[in-house]
């Protein structure tokens, strides 16, 4: 077994409570940092992590069988390769690009103002509990066609989903409760299936139930795991990003100040985001044979976690990489929601996420409503920025003040 480098753990108390201290680190003295507890290796250099996510034959998402489909409740899109990846991916996009986009963007901006509106005559909000995290459960539930009454419990089954596929250990009761949620989540899921199936709309549940694949439409089962894929999938990298994108348009008011001037700034300002702190900090794959990366073996068969952050922080691929810089050169704001993108918040390759054009769309509507409506914006007195996750990883909170709005004005749309 290889040993653990120079005593670092990236799952200790130190690494969770800023993991960015240690990333320059990784990549110099040990880019391929071993962990013994978890039998997994980290890379955190730019071009091996590109390596993994675009060597399919090298690296598989076998993984994610543990990972993933047990709360999936079947085989999720990550899991597929070929014509079927190919032809599932395309019926998922559908659900939010063209006119399907178009509706979406409008519910988006009515349920950004429902939401917003409370604290506006407060002249304060935590933007990730009182906002971003109750929106981005709505609008996956509108893009799933799912009542936003159900809202509460469909977020209570996602989150134990989420801890499922995000926790490096799980404790048995914690395991039991994730699966009780997935199993909740199921059996919420089958009779909307069903009831889809006798009367389809124009949701992404519809479609998956009207699609066919090889002449054979989906079983319950199959559009069970694509409805929880993309619910897990879409929900907590877009509430985290938001958050992130007005956490550093604070810690940096030249650029707030530049983005209220310009909106026309915001996508770069959200693409910088995302390469500066990604929501997703880690992506797992299985290597199919023996691998080498800077003189080190990763044996066949091992888990191999791709570090996002640490990446995306690589002064190989990016000058001044520790800097927040909306009008840095060398990310391309149009790429960065494609899979040319340079930075890899999205992932890159066969799996590269499928919601990227949309997710930039749902922050882009949401942050141009907020920018000029919240005025002197600031963080609340006493409020300490604390930051949670290893797989996944945002604020906690983000509670902050601004000029109060008279209750009754209009919230732009
Ligand atoms: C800022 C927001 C988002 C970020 C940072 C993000 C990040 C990612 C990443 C890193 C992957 C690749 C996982 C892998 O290679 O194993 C991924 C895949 C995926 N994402 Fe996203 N995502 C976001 C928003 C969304 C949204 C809004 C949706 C849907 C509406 C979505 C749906 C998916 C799906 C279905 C996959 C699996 C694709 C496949 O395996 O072919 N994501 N996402």
């Amino acid at each position: 077994m290889p040993r653990a480098e120079s005593g670092l753990s990236v799952l200790s108390d130190d690494f969770a409570a800023d993991p960015y201290r240690y990333f320059a680190g990784l990549r110099e003295h040990a880019p391929v940092h071993y962990e013994p507890a978890i039998d997994s290796y980290f890379l955190s250099r730019h071009r091996d992590v590109k390596r993994v996510l675009t060597d399919h034959h090298e690296f598989s998402t076998e993984t994610l069988q543990v990972r993933a489909e047990p709360v999936m409740r079947g085989p999720v899109l990550a899991q597929m390769t070929g014509a079927e990846h190919t032809a599932k991916r395309k019926i998922v996009v559908r659900g939010f690009t063209g006119q399907a986009l178009k509706d979406h963007v409008r519910a988006i901006q009515a349920d950004a103002a429902e939401l917003i509106t409370p604290f506006l005559p407060r002249g304060r909000v935590d933007l990730v509990n009182d906002f971003g995290k109750p929106l981005a459960v709505n609008v996956t539930l509108d893009v799933l066609g799912l009542d936003k009454k159900d809202r509460g419990r469909v977020a209570l089954w996602n989150s134990g989903v989420a801890e499922f596929i995000t926790s490096m250990t799980l404790t048995p009761e914690r395991r039991r409760h994730c699966l009780d949620c997935a199993e909740q989540l199921e059996a919420y899921l089958v009779p909307l299936i069903e009831q889809r199936r006798r009367h389809p709309g124009e949701d992404l549940i519809s479609k998956l139930c009207t699609a066919e694949f090889d002449g054979i439409a989906m079983s319950n089962r199959d559009v069970t795991a694509l409805i929880i894929n993309v619910l897990a999938a879409a929900t907590e990298p877009a509430d985290k990003t938001l958050a992130l994108l007005f956490r550093h348009l604070i810690d940096h008011p030249e650029q707030l100040a530049q983005v209220r001037r310009d909106p026309g700034l915001l996508p770069a300002a959200i693409a910088e985001t995302l390469r500066f702190t990604p929501p997703v900090q880690l992506i797992p794959r299985q290597s199919e044979k023996d691998a080498e990366f800077a003189g080190t073996t990763v044996p066949a068969g091992a888990t191999v976690f791709c570090m996002i952050g640490a990446a995306n922080r690589d002064p190989d691929a990016f000058s001044a990489p520790d800097t927040f810089d909306i009008h840095r050169p060398d990310l391309g704001t149009a790429r960065s929601f494609t899979a040319a993108a340079q930075h890899l918040a999205f992932g890159t390759g066969l799996h590269q996420c499928v919601g990227a054009a949309f997710a930039r769309a749902q922050i882009e509507t949401v942050a141009a409503m907020l920018v000029p409506l919240l005025d002197r914006l600031r963080y609340s007195p006493g409020f300490r920025y604390r930051e949670t996750g290893l797989y996944t990883r945002g604020p906690a909170s983000l509670s902050l003040d601004f000029t109060p709005v008279r209750s009754g004005a209009p919230v732009p749309g």
